[in-house]
């Protein structure tokens, strides 16, 4: 007689248990999808009976599981994500928009440009692996955020929403975190504009996710400043929180970060989250000396690496776009005059460029805000985020945790 317990199917009815209760399905739906009794799923789930493959299959298709992982609990292939795209998103549109913005002499090249372009994903994650750069990105403070995010999140069905997710390094860490914390019951949902970027977050979560069955992850491609659009990807089908992340300072390279709360994150509900990872003002008192004096994008503070590693990113889609180019250079200044958080400032990128004829060209390739604290709270209590935490990181850095109150 074989040893019940050495085979390899051992713990099917505690896996199946699990999922169903992490994904809140009833036992008689189950049953009922499946074509089968509630009896004969209950008899399985106490382990009177060991179901046979075709058993095993028709429950883990009616569960939504991977049916090796119910059988055997291990996934037959690297699990892999679900990917949508939104109706509307029209990357051609976009390039042909930065064609017709580059035959032009001068104007304002927007951040995703940098992103969308092969090369520019590239330049980006090699900058995430540049020394002082992956060192600030590695002091990020999880470990305190998930404190917080934990205890809110466990009982709670949610959808942690990366917008901006880039390579996923820093959302997947957090997702390690929390299921560290046992926190499982959510989805992870990565949403990039670049394609590029969006495979290699996919990988790294499903690489990390494949051990968690309970963690299912979809990706989006598309642009986040259409997530109203959007929303009905993320329309719960039963109440689950939503935790909007932005990490990587992606709010601060926003045009007008009032207008995007209003206009992508209006749909929001009381109790969902938003986490903000923001570059904090290097002195409240803006006078342009003392900021051009205290802060790192003007003070030469950061390695030679570091800097032509962020120029030659930002030229990226000036490099690949434009024809012959003699010289391109490369300017910082400082703007007081764009910011809508009361208490901010930008630096700004810009370059000039002559072309082998002669013709001189102008563009603004990077905008990146610096916000004080206590402003910030202030105008998102306006727009209905009330701020439940910040977490300070690296020299000038800080992650700010906001809460959805009640909208009226
Ligand atoms: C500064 S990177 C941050 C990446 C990642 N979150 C991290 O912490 O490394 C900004 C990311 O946002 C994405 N992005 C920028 N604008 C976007 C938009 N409008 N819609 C969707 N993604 C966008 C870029 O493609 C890029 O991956």
């Amino acid at each position: 007689m074989v040893n019940k317990k050495r085979l390899r199917c051992h713990g099917l009815p505690e896996r199946l248990v699990a999922f169903r209760r992490t994904h809140r399905i009833p036992a008689s739906r189950l049953a009922r999808i499946a074509g089968m009794s509630p009896q004969a799923v209950s008899q399985i789930e106490l382990g009177k009976v060991t179901p046979g493959v075709d058993t095993v299959e028709r429950i883990a298709n009616a569960a939504g599981m991977d049916a090796a992982f119910l059988a055997y609990g291990a996934p037959s292939h690297t699990a892999a994500a679900t990917v949508l795209i939104p109706p509307g998103f029209n990357p051609l549109a976009l390039v042909a928009d930065l064609n017709a913005l580059l035959s032009g002499s001068t104007g304002v090249v927007d951040d995703v440009y940098k992103y969308l372009d092969p090369a520019g994903a590239f330049e980006w994650a090699a900058m995430l692996k540049q020394s002082e750069f992956s060192a600030l990105v590695a002091s990020v403070p999880l470990a305190d955020l998930v404190q917080t995010l934990a205890a809110d999140m466990k009982g709670h069905p949610s959808d942690i929403i990366a917008l901006g997710c880039g390579t996923g390094d820093t959302e997947v860490r957090l997702v390690s975190r929390l299921l560290g914390k046992r926190v499982s019951d959510f989805r992870l949902v990565l949403l990039d504009i670049s394609n590029v970027l969006l495979v290699i977050a996919v990988q790294h979560a499903t690489e990390c996710l494949k051990r968690s069955h309970s963690v299912p992850c979809v990706a989006v491609l598309g642009d986040f400043r259409r997530l109203t659009d959007y929303n009905h990807l993320f329309a719960p089908d039963s109440p689950r929180r939503r935790v909007f992340t932005m990490f990587g300072y992606t709010f601060a390279n926003l045009d007008n970060e009032v207008q995007f709360l209003r206009r992508s994150l209006s749909w929001a509900s009381e109790g969902d989250l938003l986490l903000l990872d923001l570059p904090e003002v290097a002195t409240t008192n803006l006078e342009p000396t003392e900021i051009r004096r205290k802060d790192p994008g003007f003070a030469q503070r950061r390695g030679e690496d570091w800097v032509s590693g962020i120029y030659s990113f930002l030229t990226v889609p000036i490099r690949r776009n434009l024809l012959g180019i003699e010289t391109c250079k490369v300017y910082t200044e400082l703007d007081l005059t764009s910011c809508v958080v009361p208490g901010s400032y930008a630096v700004v990128n810009r370059v000039t460029i002559r072309l082998k004829g002669g013709e001189e060209k102008r563009f603004s390739v990077g905008y990146s805000k610096r916000y004080d604290r206590e402003k910030l709270a202030a105008t998102m209590s306006d727009e209905g985020w009330v701020l439940r935490e910040t977490f300070s990181y690296g020299t000038s850095f800080f992650l700010a945790l906001f809460e959805r109150k009640r909208v009226r």
